[in-house]
């Protein structure tokens, strides 16, 4: 029925059909081994969950302030004192998730035609939002192995390049940057006088070596991290965010008017959370990722990743990484092709936050595709 209404041109510039497509042959599927999801399989800490139910009985149920409850950023506060050693005056912004951090961080920092450099592949959010306020993505590949090539980003800088965004542990790849690596980033985006994005939502899935947060070597940071990941709150919706005392405030003021706040009830969860040891389900996920890894590095040629819950497996010789996932879905496994995440279709994303079991069955039939 046609309506009194029109869609804004915005919205001409997203575009969520290489996802689409996947999930329209994958509804195919009666019981599919699905490796595409970007979720933790394990569930949130019982102390978290313990005092959301709480709060909600005691009538923690109403706005908090648009910054963050005082406790949650009193939490936050002392985890970055801990870590980086930062002082009170600090700014901080609870967010509805690393999301809501992405969406008010490019809406307050990203003019019309400014450009953004993504490192390729990408965390697919990142493309589509930059397109939505008006900048310019601009993608950088770090194909083969996914190292951030310092040479190839200073290639990519023009006069109107202003923001650089970095997330490590990547999500699709799962590599993990070295300080050297992200100093190198860091002296480049100082020589231009770019801000930094630093997306660190898998800060707490580090197999090999500890994290290295690219706040502890560039001032010029815009610190995202979430609870999505780390405690399994996918559906709370809640992350913060640090970084230059001016964005922090228009991030602030544009929450205001828009997500008023991170939900009530998961910031108190969230605090609880705070003081959960993860260290269980980080080691669980090691091993399904080395077993990714001992059985896809030889018929895939896979590059060992080295954190998050993702590998990015390149497509066996001859195919894209589309035509490789119409092949998986025939036989039942949902992984998902690597131009959702990139600008070439080389690959294909698994995501191993699921049983062992599913993941040892999933891995058996992608071997049996391999040639
Ligand atoms: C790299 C990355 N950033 C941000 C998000 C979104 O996280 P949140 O649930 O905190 O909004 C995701 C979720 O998959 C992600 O993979």
């Amino acid at each position: 029925m046609p309506g009194n209404y029109r869609i804004a041109d915005r919205m001409s510039l997203l575009d969520a059909s290489g996802i689409r497509k996947v999930f329209d042959l994958a509804a195919k599927l009666e019981n599919p081994i699905n490796l595409s999801i970007g979720q933790p399989d394990f569930d949130v800490p019982a102390p978290a969950k313990a005092e959301a139910i709480a709060a909600i009985e005691r009538g923690f149920n109403k706005y908090t302030q648009t910054q963050g409850a005082a406790d949650l950023r009193e939490a936050v506060a002392a985890a970055a004192r801990r870590e980086f050693g930062w002082d009170d005056d600090r700014a901080y912004l609870i967010t509805s998730g690393v999301s809501g951090a992405l969406l008010l961080a490019f809406m307050v920092t990203i003019n019309p035609g400014d450009e953004v450099i993504l490192l390729d592949p990408y965390f697919v959010m990142y493309k589509h939002l930059v397109n939505l306020v008006g900048g310019v993505p601009v993608a950088v590949a770090t194909y083969p192995d996914f190292s951030p090539d310092p040479a190839r980003i200073a290639s990519a800088v023009t006069d109107r390049t202003t923001m650089l965004v970095v997330n490590s542990p990547g999500n699709p790849t799962g590599r993990v940057y070295t300080v050297d690596e992200l100093r190198a980033i860091a002296d480049l985006a100082d020589h231009h006088g770019l801000l930094v994005v630093s997306d660190e939502i898998y800060n707490s899935f580090c197999y090999d070596s500890p994290f290295a947060s690219m706040a502890s070597v560039c001032e010029n940071t815009l610190l995202m991290r979430g609870f999505s990941k780390t405690y399994a709150m996918t559906g709370w919706r809640l992350g913060w965010c640090s970084g230059p005392v001016e964005v922090i405030e228009k991030m602030t003021m544009l929450q205001q008017y828009s997500f008023v706040c991170a939900p009530s009830m998961a910031q108190a969860g969230g605090v609880a959370a705070m003081s959960c040891d993860v260290s269980e389900h980080v080691d669980a996920y090691r091993k399904k990722r080395d077993m990714v890894f001992e059985a896809l590095s030889g018929p895939f040629g896979l590059i060992k990743p080295g954190g998050a819950f993702y590998a990015f497996v390149p497509a066996p010789e001859g195919a894209t990484g589309t035509e490789f996932v119409a092949r998986a879905i025939d036989n039942n496994v949902l992984v998902i092709p690597g131009n959702v995440f990139s600008e070439r279709d080389t690959h294909f994303r698994i995501s191993y936050a699921t049983s062992d079991e599913k993941l040892a069955e999933g891995l058996e039939i992608l071997l049996g595709l391999a040639k």
